[in-house]
């Protein structure tokens, strides 16, 4: 008698049946892990949120280096001195942001066209911003067709004169959009919306969270391709996160838990900023255009409903949320569907998944790339489809579009650069970010219409 088969089965179909079930088993685990190791082209794609484990094994898997230690190693330029701005020759000027003026230049040498962005050093503090350094950092560490791509940095003829040399994108969607009688055709929003996404996967991969997702941040080129731009909020995140200033993202743009006042956030910042995008991208209008931080708050609130602890566990606990008043006689909410008539379901669904209010609940980049809207008719045009729109940047005149400004702090620095930094506080200042940026919310200059902000920013959430 075989000493391995339990007593109770001695017929012949119990073993049948067992190995049927085995094989099922079997099957499954093999399709789940298909599934998982497989983008919307059978590409093999990595995980949005790893844990360092499971990082480590998608690294060697692809045959990358890891020390000893279990460290990965990344890539880091050789160091060499800057070429001067001098090799370039000054077309136009483009742009005054927060944060630099960007120019249209030509490089003498090859006369290819470049955008040049002069980073803004305060000439009475010492030390170099830090926000000017990560977006330095960052945009240096990414390469992805939907990311503006950064060639070089070069230096004028002080210490203070630092250029950004990035490929010139003829255009920057806020403008285009401007200048549209009609939003984009479906197709189109499809298009761009997943180039957006395919962009803020391939960040969130190689942690870094953008924090200034927005029209304006966002250029296309002729040939209808999306370029991620604007990185002078972006930074590296941890797992477990670290705490960081909430005072980030552009308002319209801005997560509920920012606007909350949460320290420890994540990627899903960046998600909430996408689903703005989405919205903005069907109706040519901003989604939630609110006058400062109460008024946004209020306004998500109108569109989506009042969050609880079942929407989102937790959320009273966040610093701003402790004693908001929200009256009794709620105004029923706008149901995006009734907003958003002419989208199919999948749209709808998609959108909502975007702009869930806890931050757990709300969808990955990875997962979204994957969504049945992007499968069902209209299909997504492909980019080189696009209709050609003039370029107003290559024009060197294009009239001013009132559009909300990045966070800055009083100084006129942006949110997280509060504080100017010698190189060797750089470290340092990455710990403290939240301790630089104190008090929350509570810079004058914070919002957007800060001056006739009678609300201010630094408001209490009281539940009625
Ligand atoms: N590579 C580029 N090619 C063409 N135009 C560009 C490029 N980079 C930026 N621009 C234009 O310059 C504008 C400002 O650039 P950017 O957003 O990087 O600066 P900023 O000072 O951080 O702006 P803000 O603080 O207002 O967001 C963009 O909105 C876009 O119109
Ligand atoms: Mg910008």
């Amino acid at each position: 008698m075989d000493k391995k088969r339990p007593r109770w089965r001695d017929e012949e179909e119990d073993d049948a049946l067992l190995e049927r079930r085995r094989q099922e088993k079997e099957k499954k685990k093999k399709a789940k892990l298909e599934k998982k190791g497989k983008g919307i082209n059978g590409e093999h794609i990595a995980s949005h949120k790893p844990g360092l484990t499971k990082i480590h094994q998608e690294k060697k898997a692809a045959g990358i280096d890891l020390t000893s230690s279990g460290l990965i190693r990344f890539k880091a330029p050789h160091i060499r001195s800057c070429r001067s701005v001098e090799n370039y020759e000054r077309l136009n000027h483009i742009e005054e942001g927060a944060y630099g003026v960007v120019f249209r230049g030509r490089d003498m040498s090859t006369g290819e066209i470049v955008a040049l962005k002069k980073l803004k050093v305060d000439k009475d503090q010492h030390g170099f911003p830090i926000t000017s350094l990560r977006e330095i950092e960052t945009l240096m560490a990414l390469d992805h067709p939907n990311i503006v791509h950064l060639k070089e940095i070069v230096i004028g003829g002080s210490l203070d004169q630092i250029y950004i040399v990035m490929e010139f994108v003829e255009h920057d969607l806020k403008y285009l959009m401007a200048d549209m009688r009609e939003p984009f055709l479906q197709s189109e929003v499809k298009t761009i919306l997943h180039q957006l996404l395919s962009a803020t996967a391939h960040m969130h991969d190689n942690w870094i969270i953008h924090r200034d997702l927005k029209t304006s941040n966002l250029l296309m080129n002729t040939e209808g391709m999306i370029k991620v731009a604007d990185f002078g909020l972006a930074r590296y995140f941890s797992d477990p996160v670290a705490p960081m200033t909430p005072l980030v993202v552009t308002l319209w743009y801005r997560a509920p838990e920012l606007l909350l006042g949460a320290k420890h956030y994540s990627t899903e910042v960046d998600i909430w900023s996408i689903g703005c995008i989405f919205g903005e991208l069907l109706t040519n209008k901003p989604l939630i255009e609110g006058k400062s931080e109460i008024n946004q708050i209020m306004k998500i609130f109108e569109l989506l409903g009042y969050p609880d602890e079942s929407s989102w566990p937790g959320f009273r606990s966040l610093p701003n949320a402790k004693s908001i008043h929200i009256p009794k006689d709620r105004q029923p909410k706008t149901s995006l569907r009734a907003k958003f008539p002419y989208i199919t379901s999948a749209g709808v669904d998609l959108l909502s998944r975007l702009l869930q209010f806890d931050p757990k609940k709300r969808i990955t980049a990875q997962e979204a790339l994957e969504h049945p809207y992007f499968k069902e008719d209209p299909k997504p045009k492909p980019p080189g489809e696009f209709p050609s729109f003039l370029s107003k940047t290559s024009e060197g005149g294009r009239r001013k579009v009132p559009s909300p400004r990045a966070p800055v702090a009083s100084h006129g620095w942006k949110a997280s650069n509060s504080k100017l930094l010698g190189l060797s506080d750089y470290e340092e200042a990455e710990e403290e970010e939240e301790e630089e940026n104190k008090p929350i919310l509570a810079s004058p200059t914070s919002g957007l219409f800060n001056e006739n902000d009678k609300l201010g920013p630094g408001f209490q959430l009281r539940l009625g």
